[in-house]
């Protein structure tokens, strides 16, 4: 099915002439006044290059995606461990922990003979990461499968009618499983994150970002478990979106409250929302009544409880909302 289009009413009473001295006027304006085009297309030489991703999956990406494994005859996934492992036939098909053993026992198949002790590696390896990390065994650090993250995304970025220059702060980012793709989408330092793990931090900052190329997206991930925005975070403009993908529920009610006295100051009336998963126990384990008084006296509304499903497994989040009017 085509995109709606500005004429896809009415066009067959638009003489044919006006049509095409309307689209050739158009044509001399983009060509002659390039910054009025819109800012999602970047004009490189010859290529008019799309800058800003889409947040959605659409029906026609779903339709695509099934014609391309009917294209290729791929049926139905082998249904038990047995038919995975015998349908596996990589050269040399490996677990993520025998990768890694091979990875400390070889170190890959060409690799420089100085010793790793002495540094000389560095002029070689500009930020050398760690095979725990190189194997991503962090992809399963949240029991949830690891392409949830993407959900998150779709949902969030939707929810809080995001845009790429909008901005974000997420509380508890762990390994980027959500955070990648804000940071993807928006533009350079537009992704904030506050999160207390080192090892998860270690994961985003010297795996996810570099590999998956944002390093130029420069996000600000900074270490802390206070909910203290003081430091690291002063003087920045209002948040658009601050989100709080499974952590709300493994902290502390009174931490909970205490970052949320914080963090209102810091969103944008209006437009701005607080989205957090899973459930808002550090307030409705208050009582109704109480909940709401205590909301009230920060200066926020409960919007509302949404759900999403997930694109590629049998899952859906549950999320509440909440903004500042
Ligand atoms: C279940 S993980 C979720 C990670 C990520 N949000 C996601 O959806 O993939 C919970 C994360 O919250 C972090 N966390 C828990 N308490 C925190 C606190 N007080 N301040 C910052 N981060 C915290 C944990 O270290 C962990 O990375």
């Amino acid at each position: 099915m085509a995109p709606p289009s500005l004429f896809s009413k009415g066009t067959g009473t638009v003489p044919g002439l006006l049509l095409l001295a309307f689209a050739s006027l158009a044509l001399l304006i983009v060509l002659v006044f390039p910054s009025l085009t819109p800012s999602t297309t970047t004009t490189t030489g010859t290529c008019s290059c799309p800058t800003t991703a889409p947040i959605s999956t659409t029906v026609e990406d779903v339709s695509w995606l099934k014609s391309q494994l009917l294209l290729n005859r791929l049926g139905d996934p082998p249904s038990t461990p047995e038919a995975w492992a015998s349908a596996r036939k990589g050269i040399n098909p490996r677990t993520r922990q025998q990768q890694l053993n091979d990875l400390r026992k070889f170190k890959g198949i060409s690799h420089y003979e100085e010793d790793e002790e002495s540094h000389d590696h560095n002029n070689h390896t500009a930020l050398l990461c760690p095979g725990e990390l190189l194997v991503e065994e962090h992809h399963s650090n949240y029991g949830e499968p690891w392409a949830g993250g993407r959900d998150v995304f779709e949902f969030l970025a939707n929810a809080a009618m995001l845009g790429p220059s909008d901005l974000v702060l997420e509380i508890g980012c762990g390994t980027l499983r959500v955070g990648l793709h804000f940071i993807r989408y928006l533009n350079t330092a537009r992704y904030h994150c506050m999160e207390r793990d080192e090892l998860s931090m270690m994961a985003a900052l010297r795996y996810e970002i570099p590999y998956n190329g944002l390093l130029s997206k420069r996000p600000l991930i900074i270490k802390g478990e206070d909910m203290n925005f003081d430091t690291h975070f002063a003087g920045v403009e209002s948040y658009d979106l601050i989100y709080a993908s499974a952590v709300f529920l493994h902290m502390p009610d009174t931490l909970v409250w205490v970052g949320l006295e914080r963090l209102t100051p810091r969103l944008k009336t209006g437009k701005g929302r607080i989205l957090v998963s899973h459930n808002i126990k550090f307030c409705s384990r208050l009582g109704s009544v109480e909940c709401s008084r205590r909301l009230k006296g920060l200066g926020l509304e409960y919007v509302g409880k949404h759900t999403h499903d997930s694109l590629l497994f049998n899952h859906y989040e549950i999320w509440f909302e909440f903004k500042k009017p």
